[in-house]
């Protein structure tokens, strides 16, 4: 079992002793992570063996270990994505867990598309930090671009851009998106990239904001829920903490 401290700060204690209890009470049909206690589901995507497989095979600690729903969430919208025609785009790369894995389980599609995944590498920028609940160094890893550079050395079209979005996005123009990730932890770095990318999505593409619909990160949701109201899109929250926009 594991309980995610970073994401759940408010409530750690009380989270751990009940996912106890919880795992004790039911512990065929419960699902533990990500903040979740979930009783009661099938979690067909866990007897999914290519799934299954392909996450066990990247998911090797337990903070990776306990997404196994939030994968399933991406897995499937990549999938409707793909049926436009469009560029995938991640803002927010870190070591590439969500990426890799998607592109991945998804290579025979995606490898011919343009693939842009956008960080600083050096974690979130003070400038972008105001409300957030992530400290600089917490992504601020040695060598991490270069081991994203050799990381996706293996799939085509896919354009690494270091740099603090959205300040990035002025030195380059990407056009016709159909899956566009957001997973800064910044409200500000994530309006920034709406206000870029909105205009440039494809019909039918999705949008996912990692962490829209999580407490402990709720100045995202306040500022990006009056954003995109205003801008008339309707946004799906999750109990994964995803938010998710059909457009
Ligand atoms: C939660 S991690 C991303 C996790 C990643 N999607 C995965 O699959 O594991 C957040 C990342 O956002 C990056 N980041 C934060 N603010 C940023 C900004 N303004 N511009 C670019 N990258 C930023 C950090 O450097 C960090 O690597």
């Amino acid at each position: 079992m594991y309980v995610n401290k970073q994401r759940n700060c408010y409530t750690t204690e009380k989270y751990e002793n009940l996912s106890d209890q919880f795992e004790k009470l039911f512990p065929n049909e419960s699902f533990i992570g990500d903040d979740m206690l979930i009783n009661n589901c099938n979690m067909h995507f866990n007897v999914d063996e290519d799934f299954s497989n392909l996450f066990n095979s990247l998911a090797l600690s337990p903070i990776y270990q306990q997404m196994k729903w939030r994968l399933h969430i991406l897995d499937y919208f990549l999938e409707v994505a793909l049926k436009s025609d469009g560029s995938y785009v991640e803002c927010g790369v870190f070591r590439g867990f969500k990426s890799y894995f998607l592109f991945k389980r998804h290579k025979d599609k995606i490898n011919s598309r343009n693939k842009y995944l956008f960080d600083t590498f050096e974690g979130i920028p003070k400038k972008y930090s105001d409300g957030s609940p992530i400290t600089n160094d917490e992504h601020r890893k040695r060598s991490l671009h270069e081991f994203i550079i050799n990381r996706f050395a293996e799939f085509d079209n896919t354009h690494i851009i270091k740099g603090a979005v959205p300040d990035s996005l002025e030195n380059v123009d990407v056009t016709d998106v159909s899956f566009l990730h957001l997973d800064m932890n910044s409200w500000q770095a994530e309006i920034g990239a709406l206000k870029y990318f909105l205009p440039r999505m494809c019909k039918n593409s999705i949008v996912i904001l990692d962490d829209f619909g999580l407490f402990s990160h709720r100045e995202q949701m306040n500022h990006e829920l009056p954003f995109l109201r205003a801008r008339g899109y309707r946004i799906l929250e999750l109990p994964t903490g995803q938010g998710i926009i059909h457009i």
